[in-house]
């Protein structure tokens, strides 16, 4: 614990900090993707396929062209060449899913893009995409949502996947010791497809000038976008430059770049005007990602006495017809608990539908699902409180790894979480609990989510005006990255947060990480004071060597920064100078410093164990009469580290617990078995929880500080909150009703079954 930083009390570390983008944001002033406007700008439309498999015989377009404002109908034979690409490192082999969009004239999916309309307006671009006629040869499309594993080679490609191989972990005889286990539960849990829908749609707005391309983008990784661009349009690097000012959500389905955006960007090119093509709710469920459907088989042996014995797990995740998508349900899965016989195991199965990609804790998300909701049930068979068993399978290590944890108090959030709920008042009976003529269902399970760091880098300015400017492109997804990199430069430079200019989301800058993983605080914490102390530095050197500095006779060491003043370190900051003086006495507008940090993740020999962790306690009322289901208490508690913003954590856990409900009870995409259409494709349809479905919700945060992660011990909190909830809301329902739900969502003719 000693090597993390102290933090002094009046830093706005740790604080409660509003978004220094609030404002921006209420008065209408952040530019997101789609707001962004230039001369001659174009609109464009895709023409979806209304086919989910077959191919393209006739495109009559004759129609469409003749429209008024048209400019052109682009398809195969006039959209110019778009190279295929491969992902940055780690991603290599990921081809099939960023195939060029065009590239032949095969429907894999149904709203797949066979055209695109070019016109003047908006308007007329939409009504020129509707009166393009397409003519299919229509084959039968497979969404058969019953998924067994198709045949892979042991050695599969992967996209996510710790491992190509089949079997993703495996220690013991899972099987033997199973198969003489005292106790035993063999279930299997479905999650349906869901889909990611921030508020704010996909959007490309593409301007050529010469051979640099600039894309406006809604994209949680500019960087990776860029490279790939440079790729599709066989440009070097340099000459792309990508721009996410500000995001209104992604989920991660922003993670990865998808086909409207090439085509955006080759519209673009061949008519040499900017192109705007900002995607329909609509095509939101056809083209640009959702969660994969799964089918997860659990296996637990146990002693009668509640000790686990074997753990394994099976699941099987629908992909697309082209690529790799393995959604790792067993991330988890080897370091949850202790157990000394497991095998973990997956397969994909391939269906007519667009590509799934990573939805907000990936893997993590639906495969605890599945193993908290077998060991709630467990729990119930052995008659052992489900909290107990957990408590009893506590691992010292993790088992997957054979290596420590950096920091894990999952036991610290069960003891509060059962407190602060009041558990011990349970009454494990089925209907036992009654309050104001309704029957409660408790319902308890843990979570956990992986941590570690990206690469990235960072700048910082000290002006002369006493502001501070903070660059790095990354990306604010929504969560609160502006304000994180302003906290994280008021920390260092004494400069209040009011008065830094935070800079993000554009390939121009310093390389900046992912959004994604929950990852971006813990990386950009090192970057951003690496940068901080590198103009600190050149200050201090500054202030050492200008003609007339009242530190000119000594050493920059002797110097120090703090509250915006420099001071000799003997004499205290009381005697010291605003760091604006010295600038202006050496005439210098500016100091700026560079900073840089490697990523933790992917190391192949890590020494720790890297994860947050949590538990949820659920409490929901069922009036079995009419037959209504209502959450009416959440208990959460996360050990993420060190919390640097708690207002924008709280933030973060409350939305994840928001859509949790919705998982447990609304959530699914269904796609029609006859054309493969995702049916629910608006938000009428697609139901998700909204303020009447949630109820007051107590949220806490252990605070123990990994050091592991970043010298302010600071873990992510983006993801793990809906990690672990769904089966805690199975458990309380079942505890109210008595029913047994495997397949999610809960719907309502499950409880009247
Ligand atoms: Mo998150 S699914 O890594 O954006």
């Amino acid at each position: 614990m000693s090597t993390t930083q102290e933090i002094p009390t009046t830093s706005p570390i740790g604080r409660g900090t509003p978004r220094v983008d609030g404002p921006l944001k209420v008065s209408g002033k952040a530019q997101y993707t789609s707001d962004f406007h230039f001369p001659g700008m174009l609109y464009a439309v895709p023409v979806e396929a209304t086919i989910a498999n077959g191919r393209v015989v006739k495109l009559d377009t004759a129609a469409a062209e003749t429209m008024p404002g048209v400019r052109v109908i682009f398809h195969r034979e006039n959209i110019g060449k778009i190279f295929r690409s491969v992902l940055g490192p780690g991603f290599e082999g990921i081809i099939d899913e960023r195939r060029p969009p065009f590239e032949d004239d095969v429907v894999r999916y149904y709203g797949q893009y066979v055209a695109l309309a070019v016109a003047d307006t908006f308007e007329a671009a939409k009504a020129a995409a509707d009166a393009v006629r397409v003519t299919y040869a229509r084959e039968k499309p497979n969404v058969d949502t019953d998924l067994n594993a198709d045949d892979e080679p042991e050695t599969v490609a992967t996209t996510y996947a710790p491992t190509n191989k089949r079997v993703q972990s495996e220690r013991g005889d899972a099987e033997g010791a199973f198969a003489t286990a005292a106790v035993k539960l063999d279930q299997t849990y479905v999650t349906p497809a869901v889909t990611h829908n921030p508020i704010e749609l996909h959007a490309t707005t593409a301007v050529w000038e010469g051979s640099t391309l600039t894309v406006y983008e809604a994209s949680q990784a500019v960087f990776n976008l860029q490279g790939i661009l440079a790729q599709m349009f066989g440009l070097p690097k340099e000459n792309v430059r990508v721009i996410t000012k500000f995001l209104g959500s992604g989920f991660g389905g922003k993670l990865w770049p998808w086909t409207h955006c090439p085509l955006a960007a080759a519209a673009a090119r061949q008519l040499g005007r900017p192109v705007k093509l900002v995607v329909s709710r609509k095509m939101m469920f056809q083209t640009v990602g959702h969660r994969p459907r799964t089918q997860q088989r659990v296996r637990l042996g146990a002693t009668a006495d509640g000790k686990l014995v074997s753990l394994r797990h099976d699941y099987v995740n629908h992909m697309a017809m082209l690529d790799n998508y393995h959604e790792d349900c067993g991330e988890a899965t080897p370091y949850h608990y202790s157990v000394p016989n497991l095998r973990v195991a997956f397969g994909r199965a391939r269906r007519h539908v667009g590509s799934p990609t990573a939805m907000r804790g990936p893997g993590a998300v639906p495969g605890l699902y599945a193993t908290e909701s077998a060991m709630n049930e467990l729990a119930d068979q052995l008659k052992i409180d489900p909290v107990r068993l957990r408590v009893m399978n506590e691992p010292k290590i993790d088992e997957g790894l054979g290596i420590p944890f950096s920091s894990r108090h999952y036991l610290e959030c069960l003891e509060l979480g059962a407190e602060k709920f009041g558990w011990s008042r349970r009454t494990p009976e089925v209907g036992s609990m009654k309050r104001d003529g309704l029957t409660l269902g408790w319902g308890m399970a843990g979570c956990a989510w992986l941590a570690g760091r990206f690469p990235a880098e960072a700048s910082v300015q000290l002006r002369d005006d006493g502001t501070a400017r903070v660059a790095c492109g990354t990306q604010d997804i929504g969560t609160g990255t502006y304000t994180i990199l302003a906290q994280l430069t008021s920390q260092k430079t004494g400069v209040p947060l009011e008065r830094i200019e935070v800079v993000l989301g554009d390939t121009s800058l310093p390389a900046g990480p992912v959004s994604g993983g929950s990852m971006v605080t813990g990386s950009v914490v090192p970057a951003v004071f690496a940068a901080a102390d590198s103009a600190i530095a050149s200050l201090l050197t500054i202030a050492t060597s200008a003609p007339g500095s009242p530190f000119e006779k000594l050493q920059p060491a002797d110097l120090a920064l703090e509250g915006g003043r420099v001071f000799v370190k003997a004499d205290g900051v009381a005697k010291g100078v605003p760091f604006t003086d010295l600038l202006r006495r050496a005439n210098l507008r500016l100091v700026t410093g560079s900073g840089k940090s490697e990523a933790t993740l992917g190391n192949p020999k890590p020494k720790f164990s890297t994860h947050s962790f949590g538990c949820h306690f659920i409490e929901v009322t069922w009036q079995p009469e009419i037959a209504r289901l209502r959450v009416s208490r959440v208990v959460t508690v996360i050990d993420a580290g060190r919390i640097l913003n708690p207002l924008a954590g709280r933030n973060q856990i409350e939305g994840a617990v928001v859509m949790g409900i919705g998982m447990a009870l609304f959530e699914h995409t269904t796609f029609d078995p006859q054309n493969g259409a995702p049916i629910n494709s608006n938000l009428a349809d697609y139901v998700m929880a909204v303020n009447a479905d949630v109820p007051p919700i107590d949220m806490h945060f252990l605070d123990f500080p990994d050091n592991e992660i970043n010298e302010l011990g600071a873990r992510g909190i983006g993801e793990i909150g809906l990690a672990g909830f769904a089966a805690a809301m199975t458990a309380a329902v079942h505890h109210a009703t008595g029913v047994r739900v495997r397949e999610l969502p809960i719907k309502i003719e499950h409880l009247l079954a």
